[in-house]
């Protein structure tokens, strides 16, 4: 297959699973509880059965790891899709029309496409490896600030393990008083996109899930961008951990601070 038919049969099958999100009205039988803020809804469901038949379809014998998944395969000996749903199920809940599904390919161990798609606002991030990053297929790059102190940094809580919160509060108030200001979405995915097309110069959370950035890694890479764990060193696609995503200009600046 070629790689540009590749693309567009992943953002047809995108496109169509993001009417389920836009569509269902959920209530609250709807809701699993899976830990303490931490939710799945019928909606993650729906979404999740119908991508995962659709990636298989468009690369038969791959491997899909996803978030609502009890058997994931972590490894990438396969072409390899990982996939979130929904990121930002509690927006979902709320009807606050800022989450996304977010879909990272690799193949041959390497990143071949990312896509963020958010339904709501009909905006999507796309990036395939060597050729930009795109927004409803307009280029889109970075921002080429270099001041910390005039910088928009978004942050997310790891609402989940509320044990960790004052190692992500401390870290926001003094990010908080070195930048212009802060911003908290509840979806990961999308921050880290909102990074590449430059509304945002830098984000940072604790800890995410790959299925919560991989997309979001090719994307901002292929935008400019830098992305490491808090300690500068390289993520590794299939672990859980911490997230330092900026333009590039601001990433030590910013490292200092949370590192
Ligand atoms: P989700 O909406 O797909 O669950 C919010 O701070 C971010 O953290 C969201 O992107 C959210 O993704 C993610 N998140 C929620 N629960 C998580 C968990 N148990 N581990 C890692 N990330 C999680
Ligand atoms: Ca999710």
């Amino acid at each position: 297959m070629k790689p540009h038919d590749l693309m567009e049969k992943v953002e047809k099958a995108v496109r169509a699973a993001g009417r389920i999100i836009r569509d269902t009205r959920l209530d609250e039988s709807h809701i699993t509880v899976k830990g303490t803020a931490n939710f799945a809804t019928l909606v993650d469901f729906e979404v999740q059965s119908y991508l995962m038949q659709e990636l298989a379809g468009i690369i038969p014998g791959s491997n899909v790891i996803t978030e609502e998944s009890e058997d994931n395969r972590f490894n990438l000996d396969s072409p390899t899709w990982v996939l979130d749903p929904v990121d930002g199920t509690t927006n979902l809940m709320y009807g606050c029309r800022m989450s996304a599904i977010s879909i990272a390919l690799y193949i041959g161990q390497k990143p071949e496409l990312g896509i963020i798609f958010n339904p709501e606002s009909d905006e999507m991030f796309t990036a395939e490896a060597g050729k930009g990053a795109f927004l409803n297929g307009r280029s889109i790059s970075v921002s080429r600030n270099g001041r910390l102190q005039d910088s928009l940094i978004g942050f997310g809580t790891t609402p989940y393990d509320k044990t960790k919160s004052l190692q992500t509060f401390e870290r926001v108030h003094s990010i908080f008083t070195a930048c212009r200001d802060v911003r908290r979405s509840g979806s990961a995915a999308l921050d880290i996109a909102y990074v590449a097309c430059g509304r945002l110069d830098g984000f940072f959370e604790l800890n995410l899930q790959p299925w919560d950035y991989d997309a979001g890694i090719i994307i901002l890479k292929e935008a400019g961008g830098r992305i490491t764990r808090f300690s500068g060193e390289e993520i590794n696609v299939l672990k859980q951990g911490s997230v330092l995503a900026s333009n590039g200009l601001i990433h030590e600046q910013l490292q200092n601070i949370i590192r």
